[in-house]
C-alpha cells in the first residue's frame, strides 16, 4: 500500500472507530470537544492510585462541583465528602474485596492441581487491578438512587453490599445488587480465563509480575484452568436467570476468540489495515468492558438508551485503555508493567505506533507483512517507530476514546443520590487513568 493511501485509510478508520460504535454498531453518538476532559489533569501514579502531589488538579476538581445541601447531607450519611476529588478504586474497595473473597472460593475444586491452577490469579497480591469489576460497580452504583430512605437505609444498603455472598454459583441471588456483583465475578472470571489461554498461546514467560501459569504447571494444565473458570462463570451466569444478559456475556466470549484468531492468522495485507486493528482490539479488549456494562446495567433494571450509554462507556473505555497499552508496549518499563516491552513486535503483531509509523517511514509495510520475522526487524521497526509520531498519534487517539468514554457518563439518566453522582466521577477518572497509566 502506498503511504498516501496508507495515510488516508489510517484517518478515516480512526474517524469511524470514534463516532460509531463496535462491530455491531450498536451507537451512533459524534464526537465533539472530545478533549476537553484531559485539560490541567494530573498524572495516576503507578500503582494506579491517587497522586495527591498533584494540587492544582485537586483544586480545580472541587470548584467545578455544584454540591447542594441536601446531597451533602447524604454524603456525609455515606461517610464521605463529595467535595473532595475520587479515587475510583477507593469508592469500590470494600465491596470488591468481598468479591474477591467469594472468587476465591468459587475457584477452588476437589482436584487439588486443578485448585491450584485456577487459584493462581485470585490470590491475594495477585489479582491485578481489578479493573473491569471496578468499572462494573461503579456503573451499577452510577445508576442507583440510595438517597430516599435517610441514613439508616443508606448505611444498610452499604453493609448489604460489602458482605460476602456465600451462597453457591448455582443459586439464584434474591436482590438486585446481588445479581450486579455476580457480574462483577463472572467477568473477572472471563478475563482471566482469557489470560491463561492468551499466555499459552504467547509463551509468555511473565504476568501480573509473576511466572506466567503455563511455566508454572504447563501448557495443558493452564489451558484447562482457563476452562475451568470459564465453566464456573458459566454456571455463575446461568444464576442470574436473564437470558439477553447470557446473550452478551456468550457473545464476549465469541469475540475474545474471534479477535485472538484475527490476530493470528491474518493475511499479510490485512496486518496493513488500521480497520482490523480496529476491529480485533475491539473483539479482544473492548467488548468484554462495554457488554458486561451493558449487562449490569439491564440487570439494575434500567431501560436500554441507558444501557446502551453503558456500552459507549465501556467501549470507549477498553479502546482507549488499549491504545495506551499499545503505547506502553513501546515507552513502557518492563519492570513496572510485569511484563517484557515490545512484545507485540516480538510476537509479529502491528499496533497503532506501527501503522502510524508506516506513513512516515514506507520501508516499514515489508516488516509489518513479514510479521517482523527476519533478524533485526524487530529492532528497526522500533527505531523507526522511535523516529515517528506514531507513539504521539496512537496517545492522541487513546486520548479521544477516553474523552468519548467521559461523555457517555454525562448522557446517563439525571440523578440527585450522592454516592451515585460520585460513582459517576469515578467512571471519569478511570477514563482519564487509563489514558495516563504507566503501567
Ligand atoms: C491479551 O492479549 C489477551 C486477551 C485480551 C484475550 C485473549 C483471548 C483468547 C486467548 C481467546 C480465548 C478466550 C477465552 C475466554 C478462554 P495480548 O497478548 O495482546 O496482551 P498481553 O500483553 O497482556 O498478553
Ligand atoms: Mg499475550
Amino acid at each position: 500500500m502506498s503511504s498516501a493511501l496508507l495515510r488516508a485509510t489510517c484517518r478515516r478508520a480512526a474517524r469511524r472507530w470514534s463516532t460509531v460504535g463496535g462491530c455491531d454498531g450498536s451507537s451512533t453518538r459524534r464526537n465533539g470537544g472530545v478533549n476537553r476532559f484531559h485539560t490541567g489533569a494530573s498524572s495516576w501514579v503507578a500503582s494506579g492510585g491517587w497522586d495527591e502531589r498533584d494540587a492544582d488538579w485537586a483544586k480545580s476538581r472541587r470548584s467545578n462541583l455544584d454540591a447542594t445541601s441536601t446531597r451533602r447531607a447524604h454524603s456525609a450519611a455515606l461517610g464521605f465528602d463529595e467535595t473532595e476529588p475520587v479515587n475510583p478504586f477507593t469508592i469500590v474497595n470494600d465491596e470488591l474485596s468481598a468479591i474477591s473473597a467469594r472468587m476465591r472460593q468459587a475457584v477452588t475444586s476437589e482436584v487439588p492441581a486443578l485448585a491450584t491452577a485456577a487459584e493462581y490469579f485470585f490470590k491475594v497480591g495477585a489479582e491485578g487491578k481489578r479493573m473491569r469489576p471496578t468499572v462494573l460497580l461503579l456503573m451499577a452504583s452510577a445508576l442507583t438512587d440510595l438517597s430516599s430512605g435517610g441514613a439508616d437505609a443508606l448505611s444498610r444498603a452499604r453493609a448489604a453490599s460489602v458482605s460476602i455472598d456465600h451462597a453457591p454459583a448455582h443459586e439464584v441471588p434474591d436482590d438486585t445488587r446481588r445479581r450486579q456483583q455476580r457480574l462483577a465475578e463472572i467477568t473477572e472470571l472471563i478475563h482471566v480465563a482469557s489470560l491463561l489461554h492468551d499466555d499459552v498461546l504467547d509463551s509468555a514467560a511473565t504476568r501480573r509480575g509473576l511466572r506466567a501459569l503455563n511455566l508454572e504447571v504447563g501448557n495443558k494444565l493452564a489451558i484447562l484452568a482457563g476452562d475451568f473458570l470459564l465453566a464456573r462463570a458459566s454456571v455463575t451466569l446461568a444464576s442470574l436467570r436473564n437470558t439477553e444478559v447470557i446473550e452478551l456475556l456468550s457473545r464476549v466470549l465469541e469475540h475474545l476468540v474471534t479477535g485472538e484468531v484475527m490476530q493470528m492468522t491474518a493475511k499479510p495485507e490485512r496486518l496493513m489495515s488500521f480497520d482490523h486493528y480496529f476491529q480485533k482490539t475491539y473483539f479482544k479488549t473492548a467488548s468484554l468492558i462495554a457488554n458486561s456494562a451493558k449487562a449490569i446495567v439491564l440487570l439494575g433494571g434500567h431501560d436500554t438508551e441507558t444501557a446502551s450509554h453503558a456500552y459507549d462507556y465501556g467501549r470507549h473505555l477498553g479502546l482507549a485503555f488499549q491504545f495506551q497499552d499499545d503505547v506502553l508496549d513501546f515507552v513502557g518499563s518492563g519492570s513496572v508493567l510485569g511484563k517484557p516491552t515490545l512484545g507485540d513486535l516480538k510476537e509479529g503483531i502491528a499496533t497503532a505506533p506501527v501503522l502510524f509509523a508506516a506513513e512516515e517511514h514506507p520501508q516499514l509495510s515489508a516488516l509489518i507483512e513479514r510479521r517482523f520475522k527476519h533478524v533485526g526487524d524487530v529492532e528497526l521497526a522500533h527505531d523507526l517507530v522511535k523516529r515517528s509520531d506514531g507513539i504521539e498519534r496512537t496517545k492522541e487517539l487513546a486520548r479521544e476514546h477516553s474523552a468519548l468514554a467521559v461523555k457517555a457518563v454525562e448522557a446517563l439518566p439525571a440523578i440527585d443520590c450522592p454516592h451515585a453522582l460520585r460513582c459517576r466521577k469515578g467512571l471519569k477518572e478511570l477514563a482519564y487513568m487509563a489514558v495516563n497509566r504507566i503501567k
